[in-house]
């Protein structure tokens, strides 16, 4: 993801977007959660483009961003996030299981559906 990508995302009504920086290393960001909390579609509020640039995987800083979603979705009084995960994304399911999502569904043959009651 870009800056200017960053930009646009951050302008949308309903999205908060936590981002991972090194001051150190210039403004390119390494990581990005969102917190959509105002769905156009479905029913819920969700987490969206969980992803870490590659250089800094391998180290939890994915469940460390998204566990700052989750503070904030609290905090805002959702009472539960949806997301959709590639079935074969080990680190991706672990992350969010570790954090309390749960398998609810799976709505194609190579994705999950996880939600966690907040
Ligand atoms: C998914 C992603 C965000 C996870 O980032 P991360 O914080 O670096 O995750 P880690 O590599 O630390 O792995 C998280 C956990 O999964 C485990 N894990 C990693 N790969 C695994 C595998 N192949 N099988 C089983 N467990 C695995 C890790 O051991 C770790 O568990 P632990 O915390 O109990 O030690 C990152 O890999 C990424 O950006 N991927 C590309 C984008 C993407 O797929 N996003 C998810 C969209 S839903």
């Amino acid at each position: 993801m870009t800056v200017s990508q960053l930009r646009r995302t951050i302008a949308t009504p309903g999205l908060l977007a936590y981002t991972l920086i090194d001051s150190d290393a210039g403004d390119e960001p390494l990581g990005h959660v969102e917190l959509v909390t105002v769905p156009t579609t479905g029913t819920e509020p969700r987490l969206a483009r969980v992803l870490l640039a590659p250089a800094v995987r391998g180290r939890g800083w994915a469940a460390r961003l998204v566990a700052l979603a989750l503070e904030e979705a609290r905090a805002q009084g959702l009472r539960s996030l949806a997301l959709t995960v590639i079935a074969t994304n080990e680190a991706a399911i672990r992350t969010y299981t570790k954090l309390g999502f749960v398998i609810v569904d799976h709505p194609r043959p190579d994705a999950l559906a996880m939600r966690l009651d907040l």
